[in-house]
């Protein structure tokens, strides 16, 4: 954080987001024809809401490496890598082979294959649990997580942090995305379902407690337990990821731990970010602290739609003598099965994520010094391949903080300053960028002089 912080005029912000936005309609005309065919047989032109762009989202038709091509034929060094699940890099030769090789043995047969167990057998050592079971995406791992805590304690309640997204699932679905002034009282925020379709029913079942305050996680525990709704379990990521990057305040897991313990709740990491990303076992490892379970997906499958969940051998318990049907025909494909142990023995080896630690720290320090330059209210964060400029004077530590802080004009203006010189991010004001083990220095330093570009604009 700089330690003199200049002031933006609104006016200047808007005038220059103004001037990007032109100028990115500009480059991406393609783009803008392909989304009037688009929006007649897709709904709002897209394949998930979350590629919903205003005016149109960016089409991409290839990617290498570190880089992207949109349909315009604009060359984009890749900072988004697919919400963070590329961080192989796209393309990699490696995982190629394997999925090359793979397909021509039969890529589907629903039943078990010998890579399923290599994969587990890495999975349990770099995640210190036991016992592992497949799905296809992040959304499929937290909701059989949750399943099979909720089978293990005989509760229907859960508890989860305010703010976190967890998937797409209906329990998930619940206290995020809201407005400052709806969070509700600090040790007990408001259960409100996110968009449509979710019924109240199931609201009813999920509590939310803050980040980063493990004190209150216990006096809501305590409090539901004495209403007869202890929870089955609290979920959470270890480090939040969809508020730029939030990291644990020293003490805060092992306090977590520690509750979650003491109460018998069963702890689950979601690791569907954090795990393959920040360390070889994730959030476990750089953490070094154990949950209960662990769920991962994104990255796992080095672009395949891949997900697992890992389990302690008394949770797996409940899933081994069949009182939970964690099932499902893709579990286990063959095909991400093959990519994924290609990604893991082959690709992010030991050596893979030194690289990336030293190219975050670069990335960092780079956004550090512009920001120490030009007076910017901000500060770079980041963890493993993970980090984000976060706009705000002060530090942002849990949803309340970031809701209260967070500069969503500066955060907008950064994405198009971005778009427009080759560097494509997460849109979204919430997102973080994620190096993937092809990136260089070159990549880099590119990033970092976009950032400067826009602070000598905004402060000039
Ligand atoms: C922490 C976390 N958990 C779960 C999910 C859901 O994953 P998917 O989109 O693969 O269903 C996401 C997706 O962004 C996530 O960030």
């Amino acid at each position: 954080m700089s330690t003199t912080t200049a002031t933006i005029s609104r006016e200047r912000i808007a005038e220059l987001t103004a001037r990007e936005s032109d100028r990115l309609n500009e480059r991406t005309a393609g783009s803008g024809r392909m989304y009037e065919r688009a929006k007649v047989p897709l709904a709002a032109g897209v394949a998930s809401s979350y590629q919903v762009r205003d005016p149109w989202p960016l089409y991409l038709e290839r990617g290498d490496g570190p880089r992207v091509w949109d349909v315009d034929g604009n060359e984009l060094w890749d900072f988004h890598n697919g919400f963070g699940s590329m961080v192989q890099g796209h393309a990699h030769p490696v995982i190629g082979k394997a999925i090359g090789d793979r397909y021509g043995s039969g890529t589907h047969f629903a039943a078990p294959t010998e890579d399923a167990i290599i994969v587990a057998e890495e999975l349990a050592r770099r995640f210190q649990l036991p016992k592992w079971r497949y799905t296809n995406s992040g959304s499929e791992s937290t909701m059989d997580a949750i399943r099979i805590a909720r089978a293990m304690t005989g509760r229907d309640d859960v508890l989860k942090i305010f703010g976190s997204y967890h998937g797409h699932h209906d329990t998930v679905m619940v206290s995020i995305g809201i407005e400052y002034d709806k969070i509700g009282p600090h040790d007990a925020p408001v259960s409100l379902p996110y968009g449509g379709g979710i019924p109240q029913s199931t609201v009813d079942h999920v509590f939310a407690v803050h980040f980063n305050d493990a004190e209150s996680m216990e006096r809501r525990i305590v409090a539901l337990d004495r209403e007869g709704r202890k929870p089955a379990c609290v979920i959470m990521e270890a480090a939040m990821m969809n508020l730029g990057v939030v990291l644990p305040e020293d003490g805060y897991l092992q306090a977590v731990r520690d509750i979650t313990q003491r109460h018998g709740v069963v702890l689950i990491f979601d690791e569907v970010k954090t795990g393959i990303c920040i360390a070889a076992g994730g959030a476990v490892e750089r953490f070094g602290v154990q949950p209960d379970m662990v769920t991962l997906a994104k990255a796992l499958g080095g672009g395949l739609p891949t997900g697992a969940i890992g389990m302690s051998e008394e949770v797996a318990k409940v899933v081994e003598d069949g009182t939970v049907y964690q099932v499902g025909t893709y579990n286990g494909n063959p095909l991400g099965m093959a990519a994924t142990r290609a990604s893991l023995l082959e690709v992010m080896t030991p050596d893979a994520y030194a690289h990336l630690e030293r190219l975050n720290d670069r990335i960092v320090s780079g956004c550090e010094a512009v920001i120490d330059e030009f007076g910017l209210p901000g500060y770079a964060v980041g963890v493993g391949s993970k980090g984000c400029v976060t706009f705000s004077t002060q530090k942002v530590i849990d949803y309340e903080t970031f809701k209260a802080n967070q500069d969503a004009e500066l955060c907008d203006l950064a994405w198009l300053y971005n778009a427009n010189r080759g560097i494509f991010m997460t849109p979204g004001r919430e997102e973080e960028w994620t190096l993937s083990v092809t990136h260089t220095d070159e990549a880099i330093d590119a990033y970092v002089a976009c950032f400067r570009e826009m602070a000598s604009d905004l402060t000039a």
